[in-house]
C-alpha cells in the first residue's frame, strides 16, 4: 500500500490501516461538513489553518492519487477565504429597542409613563402590530430604488445584507407611485413563516445538519450568509413597520404611515391586531385576542407592539438612548413544558456568587431546545425544593431565559433527597459566605480560579469590551498557560503568544489580536462594566460614565460625590469605594490607567447638537413642559442633565418654587437660566 499521505504533516485522525480511497472520503467529508458550517452556518468549529491543513493534505493525496479527484472539494470554487465578515453599515439615525411590558400593569404603567411626560390626562389613541419574531432590517431607497440593506447590528453599526435582501420576494426593489424621491429608509422585520422553518430543519435533518432552534435564529442566520443563494433558497418573508423618520411619511398619524407604506409597495401585516384603537382598553383587548390566537397565524409572533397613534407625540415624546417613549412591546406569557432534571451543579460566577444550575432531559420550550436553567440562589432551591429525579415545568421568561416554576410533586419518585447547598465553594474549597438578608451564599476569595475565570470571561462579554472569540475556552485557555492572570493582561498578549496554544493558528491569533486592540479605545461604560464591581451593571456603568470623564476620576470619586448621583444609591457607593480602595485591585486599576494600554473613549454626547456636551441641572417646576421632557429635550440637542450642581455645571435651569440647588449655584456663581430663557436656548 503506497500511503503517502499518512506521513504528512496534520494528519492525526487518520488511521494506520486507512487506504488513500478511504481517507479521501473521510477529507471530504470533513472538509464540505466544515465548508457548511463556516459559509451557510456562520459557525466555524475550526480554526482557519486547521481548515486550511484539511484541504492541503487533500489535494497531496489527489495529487498522488489523481482517480480520486473526480468530484472533490478540491476542485470546487473556493468559497472567499478573506472576509468572513459582511461589511459594516452606520445607522445615521440609531435602529432603537422597544421597552417592554410583561404583564397587563406594566402596560398600564406605560400609559401613565406616557401622560406623567406630558404633564396631561387626556386619552389617547394607540396603533397596535403584532410583534414579529424575526430579525429588524432597515432599507435605504434613493430615487425610489433600493441601494443598501442592513441589519440593525448593535442598533448604531449593523451589516450590509443588501445582495442577500435582494433575493426576498417580499421586498421591492423599486417603489410604486406616491414614494418620495429622495432618500427613504424603511424599516421593517425579515421573518420566516413556521412551515418554512419546519420544512428546513426536517431538510436539514436528513442532511445531517445542525438544526435551527426557532424560525427567528433560521432567518437571522439565512439572511447574514455570505452567499446570496443560500438567502434565496430560504424563502424569508418581509413586514414593514417604520421609517427611521417618520417626517417622511407624508402623515399625521402612525396608522396613515402604515397606509402610505402600503401604498408605496411595502408589505404590512393585516390580522385584526393591526389597527388604530380609540384607547388603551381596545388596545388591551388586541392584546388577549392576538395571545389566545397566536397559534393560528402562520409566523411567530412574541407580542404587540402598543404605539401612539398621534405622530406630533412621538415628537414630544422623544427616546431615550435606548429606547422611544412612545411605544412599548407586551410580551406574551411563556409557554411551559415538562421534563426531568438530571443533576444541580453549584457554578461560580465573576462576583463569588454561588449559583445552583439543574441541567435537565432537553425539552423544547416555545420552539428552542433547553437543557440547563438557573435556580438562582439557595432560597430558592429552598423555596422550589427542586431534587436530582424531579419532574419539573419549565417556561422560558421573557420568552428568552428558561426558568423552573415548580415541581410536579405528584410525579415525585419516592426516596429523593433534597438538595443539600454546600457551605464551601465547590471549586477553592473556602468556606462560603451569606450576608444576613442576602439570598446569595458568595465564595469570599478573589483569587478563586473560578472567579478569575468569570471575569476574564465578562470582561471580554459583548456588554463590556466586547471582545470576539474570547469565550469560556480560550479563556481557560490564557489562564492555564499563565498567559493571563489578570483581565488587563490581554492588552500585552502578542500574536506569538496566542500561538503557542494549542488549535490556535496565525489567523485566529491574529483575529483575537484585533479584537483586543479595538477594545482599546472603547467607550468607557463598558470599561467600567468590564471590572466586574458588585452592583455595577451596563444601566449603572453608563450612569457612572456619564458624570465621570475617566476611570482615574471614578476612582478618586468620594462617597458624597457618588451618591449626589441619582441613581446611585449608598450600596453601589459603598460597592464602588471598596473595589477602587481594596489592595486587590491596585495592579488591576494601575494597568486600566495607563495610557500606554487602554484609552476608554468618554461618553459621545446622546445627539450631535449645539448644546453638546453641555451639563444641566434642573430645578423647581416649568409652566411649558414637564422634567421628564426638559431632560429629554437636552439631551436630544447633545447636552447632560446631571442631578447635583457643581462649579463644572454649565447651566442651570431655575423654574418656579427652585430650591436649595438654586441657591447652590448662585454662590458658585453659575449661568442661571429662567424658563424663557431655557426655551429660547433650545430653539
Ligand atoms: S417598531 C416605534 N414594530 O422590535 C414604533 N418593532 O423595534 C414602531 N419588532 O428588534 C414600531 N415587530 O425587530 C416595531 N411590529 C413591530 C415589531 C418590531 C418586531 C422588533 C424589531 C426590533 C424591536 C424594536
Amino acid at each position: 500500500m503506497t500511503d503517502t499521505h499518512k506521513n504528512s504533516p496534520g494528519n492525526p485522525s487518520a488511521g494506520s490501516s486507512e487506504s488513500p480511497a478511504e481517507a479521501a472520503r473521510r477529507l471530504r467529508a470533513q472538509i464540505r461538513r466544515h465548508n457548511a458550517l463556516y459559509f451557510q452556518e456562520d459557525r466555524p468549529e475550526i480554526p482557519d489553518d486547521a481548515y486550511d491543513r484539511l484541504l492541503r493534505e487533500l489535494e497531496e493525496l489527489e495529487k498522488a492519487h489523481p482517480e480520486l479527484a473526480k468530484g472533490s472539494p478540491t476542485a470546487e470554487v473556493a468559497p472567499p477565504p478573506a472576509g468572513r465578515a459582511l461589511n459594516e453599515v452606520i445607522h445615521d439615525t440609531p435602529m432603537l429597542s422597544l421597552d417592554k411590558a410583561l404583564s397587563v400593569q406594566e402596560i398600564l404603567d406605560f400609559e401613565d409613563r406616557v401622560k406623567r411626560f406630558l404633564g396631561s390626562n387626556e386619552l389617547f389613541g394607540f396603533y397596535t402590530m403584532p410583534k414579529f419574531d424575526g430579525l429588524a432590517v432597515e432599507l435605504n431607497y434613493d430615487k425610489k430604488t433600493l441601494i443598501l440593506a442592513s441589519t440593525r447590528g448593535d442598533g448604531r453599526r449593523g451589516e450590509d445584507i443588501t445582495q442577500n435582501v435582494r433575493t426576498i420576494d417580499d421586498i421591492p426593489k423599486t417603489l410604486g407611485p406616491g414614494a418620495p424621491e429622495g432618500p427613504l429608509f424603511v424599516r421593517g422585520e425579515v421573518y420566516m413563516e413556521k412551515d418554512e422553518f419546519s420544512r428546513l430543519n426536517e431538510e436539514r435533518e436528513e442532511m445531517g445538519l445542525s438544526i435551527f432552534a426557532n424560525p427567528r435564529n433560521a432567518a437571522a442566520g439565512s439572511l447574514r450568509q455570505l452567499d446570496p443563494t443560500v438567502t434565496q433558497q430560504r424563502n424569508l418573508k418581509f413586514f414593514s413597520y417604520g421609517l427611521s423618520d417618520p417626517k417622511m411619511a407624508q402623515a399625521e398619524t402612525y396608522g396613515e404611515l402604515m397606509k402610505n407604506l402600503g401604498h408605496w409597495g411595502f408589505p404590512v401585516e393585516a390580522s385584526k391586531a393591526s389597527k388604530v384603537n380609540f384607547n388603551l382598553a381596545e388596545a388591551l383587548a388586541v392584546f388577549r385576542d392576538l395571545e389566545a390566537g397566536r397559534d393560528s397565524l402562520p409566523f411567530e409572533v412574541d407580542g404587540l407592539v402598543i404605539t401612539l397613534n398621534d405622530l406630533g407625540l412621538w415628537d414630544r415624546l422623544g427616546a431615550t438612548s435606548r429606547a422611544p417613549r412612545y411605544a412599548v412591546a407586551a410580551k406574551f406569557k411563556p409557554r411551559a413544558a415538562k421534563t426531568r432534571v438530571l443533576n444541580i451543579e453549584i457554578q461560580v460566577g465573576r462576583t463569588g456568587a454561588l449559583t445552583p444550575v439543574a441541567f435537565m432531559e432537553p425539552v423544547m420550550v416555545s420552539g428552542v431546545r433547553v437543557a440547563q436553567a438557573t435556580l438562582h440562589n439557595e432560597d430558592e432551591l429552598k423555596r422550589k425544593d427542586v431534587r436530582v429525579g424531579d419532574f419539573v415545568i419549565l417556561q422560558r421568561a421573557g420568552d428568552v431565559i428558561p426558568e423552573i416554576v415548580e415541581v410536579d410533586l405528584e410525579k415525585r419518585p419516592v426516596g429523593l433527597i433534597p438538595f443539600v447547598f454546600p457551605k464551601a465553594c465547590p471549586i477553592c474549597g473556602t468556606p462560603s459566605v451569606r450576608k444576613e438578608g442576602e439570598a446569595v451564599s458568595r465564595c469570599p476569595n478573589r483569587s478563586c480560579p473560578a472567579q478569575i475565570e468569570a471575569r476574564l470571561i465578562h470582561f471580554a462579554h459583548k456588554n463590556a469590551l466586547d471582545i470576539d472569540g474570547l469565550g469560556q475556552k480560550v479563556a481557560a485557555q490564557l489562564l492555564s498557560n499563565n498567559l493571563v492572570k489578570l483581565p488587563t493582561d490581554l492588552f500585552k498578549l502578542t500574536v506569538q503568544d496566542l500561538k503557542s496554544l494549542p488549535r490556535f493558528g496565525e489567523k485566529s491569533a491574529l483575529k483575537l489580536i484585533e479584537g483586543i486592540d479595538q477594545a482599546r479605545t472603547k467607550a468607557l461604560w463598558r470599561f467600567v462594566n468590564a471590572l466586574s464591581i458588585r452592583h455595577v451593571g451596563e444601566r449603572v456603568s453608563q450612569v457612572l460614565a456619564d458624570n465621570f470623564d475617566s476611570l482615574a476620576a471614578l476612582s478618586s470619586a468620594t462617597n458624597d460625590q457618588l451618591q449626589a448621583i441619582n441613581d446611585i444609591g449608598p450600596e453601589v457607593a459603598k460597592s464602588l469605594l471598596d473595589f477602587f480602595q481594596s489592595p486587590l485591585n491596585h495592579h488591576f486599576l494601575a494597568d486600566l490607567m495607563d495610557p500606554a494600554l487602554v484609552n476608554p473613549t468618554k461618553t459621545p454626547p446622546q445627539a450631535e447638537g449645539n448644546l453638546s456636551d453641555k451639563r444641566f441641572v434642573l430645578t423647581g417646576t416649568l409652566k411649558s413642559m414637564t422634567r421628564a421632557e426638559a431632560k429629554a429635550r437636552v439631551q436630544a440637542k447633545g447636552g447632560r442633565v446631571l442631578s447635583a450642581v457643581s462649579k463644572e455645571t454649565d447651566y442651570v435651569v431655575a423654574g418656579e418654587a427652585s430650591g436649595s440647588k438654586l441657591t447652590n449655584a448662585q454662590k458658585l456663581n453659575l449661568t442661571i437660566l429662567d424658563e424663557e430663557a431655557f426655551l429660547k436656548l433650545l430653539g
